[in-house]
């Protein structure tokens, strides 16, 4: 793959010894909205943890089975104890190894990260049905109606572990910025009192800042609009089996195509830890509004 959408790194270990150069490299192409492309950075699984390899052990209720926050209990699985502890222990092991990769790439990130979640998504993704909020298909940027980040920013993780040779195929989108010049007109603006009664709804499990706001418009109005899904300027990038990637979901937008069995780590970025916050798509849109929104 040829396209300058990608970072590509070499790397075939988790904990690779890299100079301080390439650790600033890493960071600024990824903070200006690149991705970290690792095809030869593989999540091996072990011997007994081939046969997780199937859409059975999903729930069939969501997308992914996911660890969450400090919890860490096993959601969307179905099986024996015994199995889904094992399916959590790979799981966790991804989790980890994600963490030594980003000790050992992204250095100045780790005291101001929090780590939000890990995914196995073992289901194909073409042709899955689900509403156009949902619909994971349409390009987008990551947004969380019930899980407001009040602008920190959204840092994931990929690894491809298809045992048929099926790339994950995305489609990626324009710039950030480019994306918010277009729909930040037609953004709703949250009515007076809006953020406190979400909250007392428990939609959200904190209040929506003016920032989560613009944020989940953008989310769902990308989606919504089928002309820009078609026309907007856009790569289709596979990512093959045995690759990594890791990615600003919040700022790249991106759209999964096709493919099944991917690993996944999400971790949350304060703004303060970027070595360039006015890229954070919070900065952006602050100078596009003219507001503090978090
Ligand atoms: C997404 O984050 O929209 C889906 C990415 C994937 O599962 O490949
Ligand atoms: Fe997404």
């Amino acid at each position: 793959m040829s396209t300058s959408l990608l970072e590509e790194l070499k790397l075939d270990i988790w904990n690779p010894a890299l100079t301080a150069a390439a650790q600033a490299a890493a960071t600024d192409a990824l903070e200006a909205g690149r991705i970290l492309y690792l095809p030869r950075l593989e999540f091996a699984l072990l011997p007994h943890e081939q046969r997780f390899l199937s859409a059975e052990w999903s729930d069939g209720q969501t997308k992914n089975i996911n660890l969450r926050g400090g919890e860490r209990k096993l959601r969307g699985a179905r099986g024996g104890a015994d199995d889904l502890a094992l399916m959590q222990a790979m799981m966790e092991r991804f989790s980890s190894q994600c963490a030594t990769l980003i000790g050992a790439l992204l250095p100045r990130y780790v005291p101001h990260l929090t780590l939000a979640s890990t995914s196995f998504r073992p289901c194909e993704v073409a042709g899955r049905k689900s509403s156009y909020r949902k619909d994971d298909a349409r390009l987008h940027t990551d947004a969380f109606p019930s899980n407001p980040t009040g602008g920190a920013r959204v840092l994931r993780v990929f690894a491809n572990i298809n045992p048929q040779g099926k790339p994950r195929a995305w489609r990626v989108g324009e710039p950030f910025a480019d994306m918010a010049a277009r729909f930040l007109p037609r953004a709703r603006r949250a009515w007076p009192g809006e953020a406190r009664l979400l909250r007392a709804l428990r939609v959200t499990k904190r209040s929506r800042s003016a920032y989560d706001h613009l944020m989940l418009q953008l989310h769902d109005r990308v989606k919504a609009d089928a002309g820009y899904q078609r026309q907007a300027p856009q790569e289709r990038i596979d990512f093959p089996v045995g690759s990594t990637w890791i990615v600003f979901s919040d700022q790249v937008l991106h759209a999964a195509m096709s493919g099944q069995f991917v690993m996944e780590e999400t971790l949350m970025l304060a703004v303060s830890g970027m070595r360039a916050p006015e890229t954070s798509p919070l900065r952006v849109l602050e100078r596009m509004t003219g507001q503090r929104l978090a």
